[in-house]
């Protein structure tokens, strides 16, 4: 449902865009939209991808701040 935010990744790659609710959640505690990060469950994955999971719960110590979205 794209809902706890645990699953927020950094993707690199082919996927769709974020939809608004998935947006709504990347831009609540701990998440900031800023981060660029995606929540798994909400992507579709359109060719090779490339996944990086940050520290903590929700993966939310993200350490490079300058990823673009
Ligand atoms: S937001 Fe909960 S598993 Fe993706």
């Amino acid at each position: 449902m794209g809902t706890c935010g645990t699953c927020a990744v950094k993707i690199t790659g082919n996927v769709s865009p974020p939809s608004t609710r998935e947006k709504l959640r990347l831009n609540f505690p701990p998440h900031k939209i800023e981060y660029g990060l995606r929540l798994a469950c909400q992507v579709q994955v359109f060719d090779d991808i490339e996944i990086h999971k940050y520290e903590g719960f929700w993966g939310e110590k993200v350490i490079d701040r300058k990823i673009n979205y």
